[in-house]
């Protein structure tokens, strides 16, 4: 096991390029499924959550190669239908591929999807959506059977909450569909958007009318394609966080603005000082920030995933600020650990309460998610003295190389053997 350490108050300076979307990189390697012959995804990070999901598709008999930040998935001769058990315990994220096997195979067996620390990440809109093109869904013994005995067929879903997941996952069952789907409510994230945009270009007939309705045309086969992912939102916050946090002047490059404008709404109104051009966020060093109100909502409201690293922000700002999390209530393992810091935190019902302390004091921690895990790093960042964090295999599932990228801003942190 691994941990850093991070001696804190450093300010970070200078150029950081944003990778590519983990989470635009996970539905794209499943859509593959959907094609037979070799498909090129361009702009992978190298994270561990894309290594199991190569893997993955290993399992069920794909052949896939990475050469730097392309990756090539051959689909020729998919032989099984069934998700490797250890792998989707792992990674969540493996359901998607059960929409893809069941629509070209008409049989799929996945592991039920593990919980993790930031909830308990239900699947029934997956399932429910399913049902409703017609397969039939059996869950026993830690597993999802679905089976069709003639081809899925097109239908009118409503999905009760904007889920991300489902509306990747049926978005990819209703591609290859006979007939006409409709995703009512569906979610529209960038990523989302990215896996319409990718699909389309395997000649998926899919219309997107202004957000949270799609449309699906089913067609007969999709054909193999080169495909760049879009650059990832969630990193991109976290790095424009952690040159505010620091207080230091830092140039985040090759975001999608667009697609950070509610974040960097926020922070505009919190009197950070920023430079914003089409594909570049500058921080201006010095800022006494405002305290905030934030409340995460479906995108484009606040995205849950910038959550910890704003509720981190918040230890430091003067003034009392109110994180509300209404995706994923139980969205705050990083809390206690801030705590430890000297953060001065409340938790109420979905709701962190934060008065701002004058600094934070370096110790040993623990990340428990990806985004928590980030959330800490900030705040070592921002610290006096030393802070260790410890597993924190959970940030290498989202960040690529974080340390290195960090130290290259004059961050002083490093990876070591616990
Ligand atoms: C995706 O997760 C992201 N992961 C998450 O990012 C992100 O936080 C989340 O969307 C935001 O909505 C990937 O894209 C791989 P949801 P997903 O389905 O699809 C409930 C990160 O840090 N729900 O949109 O699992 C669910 O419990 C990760 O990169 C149901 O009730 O999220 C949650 O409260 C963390 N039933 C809400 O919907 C379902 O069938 C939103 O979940 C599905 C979801």
């Amino acid at each position: 096991m691994e941990k850093f350490i991070i001696q804190g108050e450093v300010p970070l300076k200078g150029k950081i390029r944003v990778k590519g979307a983990k989470n635009s990189a996970l539905p794209l390697m499943a859509g593959c499924l959907l094609t037979e012959g070799k498909s090129y995804l361009e702009n992978i990070p190298h994270l561990t959550d894309i290594t199991v999901m190569m893997k993955v598709l290993e399992g069920l008999g794909a052949e896939v190669k990475r050469e730097d930040d392309i990756l090539e998935i051959n689909t020729a001769k998919l032989s099984h239908h069934e998700a490797p058990y250890d792998l989707v315990k792992m990674m969540r994220a493996s359901i998607l591929v059960l929409g893809p096997i069941l629509a070209r195979f008409g049989y799929a067996r996945v592991p039920l999807p593990g919980g993790c620390n930031i909830g308990a990440r239900p699947i029934n809109l997956h399932l429910e959506g399913l049902k409703k093109l017609g397969a039939e869904i059996k869950v026993k013994n830690g597993y999802i059977e679905a089976r069709t005995k003639r081809r899925l067929k097109g239908n009118s879903i409503y999905l009760n909450l904007p889920s991300v997941g489902a509306t990747e996952d049926l978005l990819l069952a209703a591609s290859l569909t006979e007939g006409t789907t409709l995703i009512n409510n569906a979610s529209y994230s960038p990523e989302v958007i990215d896996l319409i945009n990718f699909l389309k270009k395997m000649g998926a007939k899919i219309e997107n009318r202004g957000g949270k309705l799609i449309k699906v045309e089913g067609v007969k086969e999709l054909r193999p394609v080169s495909y760049s992912i879009i650059p990832d939102r969630i990193e991109a916050g976290t790095f424009i966080m952690a040159g505010i946090i620091t207080r230091g002047e830092v140039t985040i490059e090759g975001a999608h603005i667009d697609h950070l404008k509610t974040p960097l709404a926020k922070l505009r109104e919190m009197d950070v000082k920023m430079e914003i051009t089409d594909n570049e966020v500058k921080i201006r060093g010095e800022s006494v920030w405002k305290p905030m109100k934030i409340k995460t909502l479906p995108y484009p409201g606040f995205s849950t995933d910038l959550q910890p690293q704003i509720t981190t922000l918040a230890c430091l700002t003067q003034g009392v600020s109110a994180i509300v999390e209404t995706i994923f209530k139980d969205r705050f393992t990083h809390i206690s650990e801030l705590r430890k810091m000297g953060a001065d935190i409340e938790r109420k019902e979905g709701m962190a309460i934060v008065k701002g302390v004058p600094l934070l004091r370096g110790t040993s921690v623990v990340a428990s998610d990806i985004r928590g895990g980030a959330a800490l790093i900030l705040a070592g960042l921002a610290a006096k003295g030393v802070t260790e964090i410890h597993n924190i295999y959970h940030i290498d599932r989202g960040y690529e190389k974080i340390e290195e990228r960090l130290s290259k801003l004059g961050a002083n942190i490093l990876r070591v053997e616990e």
